[in-house]
């Protein structure tokens, strides 16, 4: 059999657990549901409008994690609420979204779309989260391949860099594709991209301790480690299995 290029196992991952949390029930009518950014999320959510659009589901209140999965459910008519909205009430059942990295213990790296501040309002508040990823994102340890990024106020963006280089990390800001300048995030920020070098062949980064530290800068808005709620993970492969973690 052809090996799946990495296009293919996102679409195959995102269908596959969508199918599988309406099987178990996990995805339910009435319910409140947080959807991801990307590409491996955007299936996800074709998906559940495809669901929708089949009567098996029914008044499904979304919260967008970025202007992009905004769009999308405006296109396929998923209707989107903010967190704080009457109708969500600031908590939900379920989020689902992809990821840059993750780790054996299932300890993440997001913010790829530089959305990982909404996505991380929005799958903390969740009951649940699942994420979805092709096999290239799981790794040994994070933080030495994919850059992880932190979301900074633009005021703050030298002396911010100055503090993240007192922890290791090799900064980079965010230049954007198509867009002189910077990326500038759904709410206006900049985003720092932070690397660590390898110490004998290992990563020298703790992201548990680190998601909290980073958070502690003056001026940090948001940084891409997700290490206070554990996923259930599902990877698609290029032999075409999914694999559940
Ligand atoms: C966006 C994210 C995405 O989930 C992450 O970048 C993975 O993206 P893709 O599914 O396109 O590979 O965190 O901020």
């Amino acid at each position: 059999m052809n090996k799946l290029s990495q296009n293919e196992q996102k679409l195959l991952v995102a269908k596959t657990a969508v199918d599988t949390l309406y099987e178990r029930g996990l995805i339910f009518s009435g319910m409140k549901i947080g959807l991801g950014t990307g590409s491996t999320a955007m299936p996800a959510v074709k998906r559940l409008a495809e669901l929708i659009d089949e009567g098996k589901l029914k008044d499904i209140k979304a919260v967008a994690t970025s202007f992009q999965t905004t769009l999308t459910c405006e296109e396929l008519k998923i209707p989107v609420f903010s967190l704080s909205s009457s109708e969500i009430g600031g908590k939900l059942d379920l989020a689902i979204d992809g990821a840059d990295e993750i780790s054996a213990e299932n300890h993440l790296i997001k913010g790829g779309g530089a959305a990982h501040l909404k996505e991380k309002l929005v799958e903390y508040n969740a009951a649940k989260l699942v994420i979805i990823a092709d096999e290239s994102k799981v790794v040994e340890d994070l933080g030495t391949v994919f850059p992880l990024p932190v979301e900074v106020i633009p005021e703050a963006r030298l002396s911010v860099i100055q503090d993240l280089e007192l922890l290791g990390a090799k900064c980079k800001i965010r230049e954007g594709v198509k867009k002189a300048g910077p990326v500038v995030t759904d709410s206006g920020n900049l985003i720092i991209d932070c690397l660590w070098d390898k110490v004998d062949g290992k990563s020298p980064v703790n992201p548990m301790l680190l998601e909290d530290e980073i958070n502690k800068i003056t001026g940090v808005v948001e940084n891409g480690f997700f290490t206070k709620k554990l996923p259930l993970v599902f990877i698609g492969k290029s032999d075409g299995t999914v694999e559940e973690r």
